[in-house]
């Protein structure tokens, strides 16, 4: 399997550290140290669908294939307005599509996960094309009269296409079943027969446990993802991490002891896209010209869970 094509669409709503001070009790000066966040773009005129479906035609596109040649469609999505049918369904129709497809939910991990699911099928011979769509709106979760968690995400989708190839070199998805450091709970219909009826909250987050979580297990991960595919830290030409703090990106580099310059970041621009970010990163570079044939990517997320995953790119 290897990446064929790419794609991303955000907001045009841009919303800067300074606008928030508007509302919250926060500043810029402690969301840039703390966060590396400057900017972030926010859903206000489009729906997600718009983003994903955006973000799948500009990775048809430059894979160069038309939607009738997709075998699979994978999205990655943590929530949406729609709990049914799943966003996969909805996007094969507007981007005039005929595979079948599914949903996932492995929170920021999402793409990871979703890689890992595609190399199974070409593996298994199920399908020859597949379309990954990574679409997240994280800020309609959050509590906006609250700084803890506003502050941190943004909205914005981001698609590749995968086809046949050995660019897929490894993986590793570990998980540590610890709901409290991070969750969304949302409220279901009142029916009249259950008993302890639980409302739903906005997302809810002890920061400080899931950043050091979020570093050491990463980092094992890397370690581990490294060894699965027989090559040294050294070896790697860019580590594309999930966007969540500049600072967990900076821990995970000091224990790997690897140059800044190998740890490309937009986080700056876009905050934390949940499962978006790491594909949005690479549509990046790769419209940069920063990425070559021969590169070695080495992918790291994290999430609630806790989940998180690694895998290795060889760029083709
Ligand atoms: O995809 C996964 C999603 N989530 C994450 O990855 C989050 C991981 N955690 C983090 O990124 C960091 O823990 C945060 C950015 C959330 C918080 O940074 P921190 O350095 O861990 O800050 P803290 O929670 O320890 O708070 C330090 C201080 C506190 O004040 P005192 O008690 O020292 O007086 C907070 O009340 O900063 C205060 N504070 C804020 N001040 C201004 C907390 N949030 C804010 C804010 N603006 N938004």
């Amino acid at each position: 399997m290897k990446i064929i094509g790419t794609g991303s669409a955000l907001p045009s709503l841009r919303v800067t550290n300074h606008d928030l001070e508007g509302f919250l009790d926060t500043s810029d000066e402690w969301i840039t140290e703390r966060t590396g966040i400057k900017e972030r773009r926010l859903l206000s005129t489009e729906t997600l669908y718009d983003l994903a479906e955006e973000a799948a035609k500009k990775a048809l596109q430059s894979a160069g294939i038309g939607p009738e040649q997709l075998d699979f469609i994978i999205c990655s999505n943590v929530a949406n307005r729609f709990i049914t049918p799943g966003m996969n369904c909805i996007l094969q129709g507007s981007i005039g599509a005929t595979c079948a497809g599914l949903d996932i939910n492995v929170a920021c991990a999402g793409f990871v996960n979703a890689m890992m699911l595609a190399d199974s099928m070409m593996q298994a011979g199920r399908a020859s094309h597949i379309l990954i769509v990574c679409a997240e709106e994280p800020t309609k979760y959050c509590n906006w009269d609250e700084r803890d968690t506003s502050i941190l995400f943004g909205d914005g989708a981001a698609a590749v296409v995968l086809g046949p190839g050995n660019g897929f070199k490894a993986v590793q998805m570990s998980m540590i079943s610890n709901k409290d450091v991070l969750y969304y709970e949302r409220c279901m219909e009142k029916t009249p027969f259950e008993k302890n009826r639980v409302e739903g909250q906005p997302l809810v987050m002890k920061g400080r446990e899931l950043f050091r979580v979020a570093v050491s297990q990463s980092a094992k991960d890397i370690k581990i993802v490294l060894e699965k595919a027989g090559i040294q830290p050294s070896d790697v030409t860019y580590y594309l991490m999930h966007q969540a703090n500049k600072r967990i990106i900076e821990g995970i580099r000091a224990i790997l002891n690897e140059p800044e310059e190998k740890f490309p970041t937009n986080i700056e621009n876009y905050g934390n896209t949940s499962s978006a970010s790491i594909p949005i990163l690479l549509d990046e570079m790769l419209h940069a010209n920063r990425i070559h044939a021969g590169d070695t990517l080495l992918m790291s997320a994290f999430g609630a869970g806790f989940v998180s995953a690694a895998c290795v790119l060889q760029w083709e």
